[in-house]
């Protein structure tokens, strides 16, 4: 059975201001009533093909996670001492569990709109993991992003899967604009599958100094109520890094699983509105909105009735006591903004 790694981090301010520091993305609901970590849970429930899930998480977002894990009581909880980035995250989990299990290591903030072909490419995942691939999932690049890793699809090693030739983290956007136009590369989807094994042997490989770290903060660790602690000052020592940099651009084991599954992680409003069901004018409001010759507006608020007429491309968000109103191009500055970086 696959072991399924829910990472919780980061506080997403390109949402700002539904997404703040104290209720980051992944815990509000920004897509019918569930939150992307319940989605997130959701995908990987089928007893048959998963294990209870391995939560790693920072003590400010522990309590959201408890609270929103009801119904799934056998799930494990690593509360971090300290934000490093995804590769310590992920090797805290792979240390506390058996060499030979096989991890799904799971953003917390994505949506993906085609469940079951996740779970496909998750056991075409698993199977090449247990060949000891350390496996990314492959999105079609459809713009020249330079928040994502790039993957070049190398030799086939199997149905539906292909050696990574090349992993590049978030390129300039030159390097991005080169790889949509060649054709032969995928968006890294965040998502991950491989051995803990083969995971900490590279890991142990490029970054051994990390994995002493970490493994001197398991040893030191304690376990409390089915949620472990690991111990502060050896992982506070640790030189934080994602397992993009640290692993998987460097491993000669990389390997992909193209998927099309409605992947989006919703890194900005017009990306949320793009997920959400529009009228015929393409617009998202809320019910107390009243859209008049609008077009491809997303009007949402919390509180107050929101009243526009003649807009195109805009985005007005009301949160308590915040109001942001941008164009659609403008959102991609929304955490520059000061309300956002002072929440
Ligand atoms: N527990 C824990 N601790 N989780 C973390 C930490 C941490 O220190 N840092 C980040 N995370 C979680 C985030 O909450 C998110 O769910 C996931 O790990 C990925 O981290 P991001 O910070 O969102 O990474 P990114 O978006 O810059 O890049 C990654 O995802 C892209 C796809 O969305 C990379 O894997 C890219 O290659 C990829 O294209
Ligand atoms: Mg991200």
């Amino acid at each position: 059975k696959i072991t399924p790694v829910i990472l919780c981090g980061g506080s997403g301010t390109r949402l700002w201001p539904k997404s703040r520091q104290a209720k980051p993305k992944p815990f509000i609901p920004l897509i019918g009533k569930t939150t992307l970590f319940q989605e997130t849970l959701g995908r990987c429930n089928d007893p048959a093909r998963f294990a209870p899930p391995t939560v790693v998480t920072g003590a400010d977002h522990a309590s959201h996670v408890e609270a929103q894990l009801h119904g799934s009581s056998e799930a494990r909880l690593i509360v971090e001492p300290a934000a490093k980035n995804t590769a310590p995250a992920i090797a805290l989990a792979a240390l506390q569990l058996p060499e030979d299990a096989v991890m799904l290591v799971c953003p917390s903030d994505h949506h993906i709109a085609d469940p079951d072909a996740f779970a496909e490419a998750a056991m075409t995942a698993a199977a090449l993991a247990q060949d000891d691939w350390l496996v990314s999932f492959g999105i079609a690049a459809t713009a020249p992003e330079t928040g994502y890793g790039y993957l070049r699809r190398g030799e086939p090693i199997g149905d539906g899967a292909y050696r990574t030739a090349k992993f590049v983290e978030k390129p300039d956007l030159d390097r991005a604009q080169q790889f949509v136009a060649d054709g032969g590369y995928a968006w890294n989807g965040g998502i991950f599958a491989f051995r803990a094994g083969a995971f900490l042997e590279e890991l142990g490989r490029y970054r051994p100094e990390m994995l002493a770290a970490v493994r001197d903060a398991v040893t030191g660790g304690s376990e409390r109520d089915r949620t472990f602690h690991p111990a502060a000052s050896p992982f506070a020592k640790i030189e934080g890094d994602s397992i993009d940099y640290a692993v998987m651009e460097k491993t000669s084991r990389a390997a992909m699983v193209p998927v099309d599954m409605g992947w989006s992680d919703i890194g900005s409003w017009p990306a949320l509105r793009d997920v959400l069901d529009a009228d015929a004018e393409g617009n998202v409001a809320s019910a107390s909105a009243e859209l008049v010759d609008c077009r491809n507006v997303m009007a949402v608020s919390d509180g107050p009735r929101i009243s526009a007429i003649g807009l195109e491309d805009v985005i007005v968000v009301v949160d308590g006591d915040e109001v942001l109103v941008t164009t659609a191009d403008g959102a991609q500055k929304v955490g520059k903004l000061s309300g956002a970086a002072s929440q």
